[in-house]
């Protein structure tokens, strides 16, 4: 018998795996060619200056664009590349955004028990009666506890601090109970104290699950990732463990001759 043709080197399967995988603007590769294995239950970093395709990466990865070429696996070999971003959300792939994307005047209970109800595959028709989405305010209860806003889940998400409402976006990744998170700088944009709490809760939250996360904080990257790919230009850079990584002549190349290394 041969080795398993889905698996990497060190005979794993990766919950993802990512060949080829490119996407192009008019003649412009944001993404181009990369490659990633991601472990099962592990905390996988993406990291690497603005505009380097993380974001697109992510897109690609949670059919929110098409890839131009290669493709996506998950460990039990169905190909995600292509499909619609309900269709991943389905198949235990989900992730927050990097820009907040939350209704103003709903509240966190409400945009949960919308996010619960959703994750029932009955259509919103069927859920917008307050009695339907009752049946949520248990769990809904417990996501807002878990990402400390149990105090918070009854005022309009525009009225929310900042680092409540990434807290609230984190939640409603959550909901969808994932087997993969992905991430999109969960910490940006936060004081010292709230990025703080966010670690914890991501430390929290990958029990039984496996992470992606997009970040620019150094600082949480060697704290929660078990692995870090770097990128520049869409290209993957280098891979390995924080430690091996953060002395390579060529990530601080990479990171000193961006205009952005201020964050
Ligand atoms: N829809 C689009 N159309 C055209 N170009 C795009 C589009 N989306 C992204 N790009 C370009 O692709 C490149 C990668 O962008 P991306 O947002 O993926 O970078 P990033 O690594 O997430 O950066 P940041 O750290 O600033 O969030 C950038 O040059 C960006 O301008
Ligand atoms: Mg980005």
């Amino acid at each position: 018998m041969g080795a398993d043709p889905t698996g990497s080197a060190n005979g794993t399967v990766p919950i993802l795996k990512v060949r080829g995988l490119s996407r192009e603007f008019r003649g412009f590769l944001a993404v181009d060619g990369v490659d990633l294995d991601v472990a099962e239950g592990s905390v996988h970093a993406l990291v690497g200056p603005n505009g380097a395709g993380k974001t697109t990466l992510f897109n690609l990865l949670t059919g929110f664009l098409k890839p131009t070429a290669g493709s996506v696996l998950l460990s039990d070999r169905r190909e995600l590349a292509g499909r619609s971003p309900e269709a991943i959300t389905r198949m235990g792939v989900a992730r927050s955004f990097q820009i907040t994307s939350l209704f103003a005047e709903l509240t966190p209970r409400q945009h949960l028990e919308l996010a619960l109800a959703s994750g029932t595959g009955l259509g919103w028709r069927f859920w917008r009666s307050d009695r339907a989405l009752a049946r949520f305010a248990g769990r809904a209860e417990e996501l807002l506890d878990q990402v400390g806003l149990a105090d918070q889940g009854g005022v309009p998400a525009d009225s929310l601090p900042y680092g409540s409402k990434r807290a609230l976006e984190l939640a409603l990744a959550l909901a969808l109970d994932p087997k993969v998170l992905l991430l999109d700088e969960p910490t940006a944009g936060m004081g010292v104290e709230d990025v703080d709490r966010t670690s914890a809760l991501i430390r929290k939250i990958r029990a039984g699950r496996t992470v992606i996360l997009v970040e620019h904080n150094m600082n949480v990257v060697a704290n929660l990732a078990d692995r870090v790919t770097v990128l520049q230009h869409g290209k993957v850079l280098i891979e390995g463990p924080y430690a091996e990584i953060r002395h390579d002549p060529r990530v601080i190349t990479a990171y000193l001759g961006d205009s952005h290394v201020d964050r």
